[in-house]
């Protein structure tokens, strides 16, 4: 049965298309079709991921990406119906804009979870909730929402604090090889599998993919 996992989250730069790319490449590298669904206009998975760069356009259909077993498509919410991507996938990651529209809340309705990555910082449980607030004024919270820390960078107090008050966030590690992935469209477990971020993304990865396979 596909699995839709949407991630959101009404703040620019916290990570989403970061996250929304790991996930989508561990389910893939579990064997799962996956489709990575770039629902941002600004394009930032599209652009990462894309072979299409270069100017060439990008096609208004999925297409494949170099990593085997998951697709990239680079469209709007109203664009594709699920029932008919869920024909060919498995998984279907969604890297959400922070707007949210009749379309996108209809989406977060088939999910079966939502994530939403927040930077570490002494407010985030009550940005969390501002989260549950909007989601819960669309009628948009069926899915279990699931937030994550990420950037987390253990050196700096103020992060060491807000963590070890919500100890059961989990949490991606600040990488500055996240940032060397830009460009090249690699997920990090494939550059630097090691690395505490790539395994992170895989834990926080087969956490979420236990949790789908557990649904009734
Ligand atoms: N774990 C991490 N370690 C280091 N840098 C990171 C990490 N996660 C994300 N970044 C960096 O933070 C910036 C924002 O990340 P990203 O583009 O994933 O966020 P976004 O929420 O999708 O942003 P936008 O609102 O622009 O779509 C990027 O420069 C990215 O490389
Ligand atoms: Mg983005």
């Amino acid at each position: 049965m596909t699995a839709v996992v949407a991630i959101y989250s009404p703040e620019r730069g916290v990570g989403r298309t970061t996250l929304a790319i790991n996930l989508a490449w561990c389910a893939a590298q579990a064997g799962h079709r996956t489709l990575l669904w770039d629902l941002d206009p600004n394009g930032g998975a599209t652009r990462l991921l894309s072979r299409h760069s270069g100017g060439a356009p990008v096609p208004p259909a999925p297409f494949p990406t170099q990593t085997d077993g998951l697709d990239l498509l680079a469209a709007p919410a109203e664009g594709w119906h699920l029932q008919l991507l869920s024909t060919s996938y498995e998984r279907i990651v969604l890297d959400c804009a922070p707007e949210l529209d009749a379309s996108i809340t209809r989406l977060f309705r088939s999910a079966a979870a939502i994530l939403v990555p927040m930077n570490v910082s002494a407010d985030a449980q009550a940005l969390l909730d501002d989260v549950v607030g909007r989601l819960d004024a669309a009628k948009a919270r069926k899915a279990p929402l699931l937030p994550v820390f990420t950037k987390a960078d253990r050196r700096r107090a103020s992060h060491r604090e807000a963590i070890a008050s919500l100890t059961e966030w989990p949490m991606i590690p600040y990488a500055g090889a996240v940032g060397a992935t830009s460009g090249t469209g690699a997920a990090l477990g494939k550059i630097a599998p090691r690395s505490p971020a790539a395994r992170a993304f895989a834990s926080l990865w087969s956490g979420v993919d236990r949790r789908l396979e557990r649904r009734p």
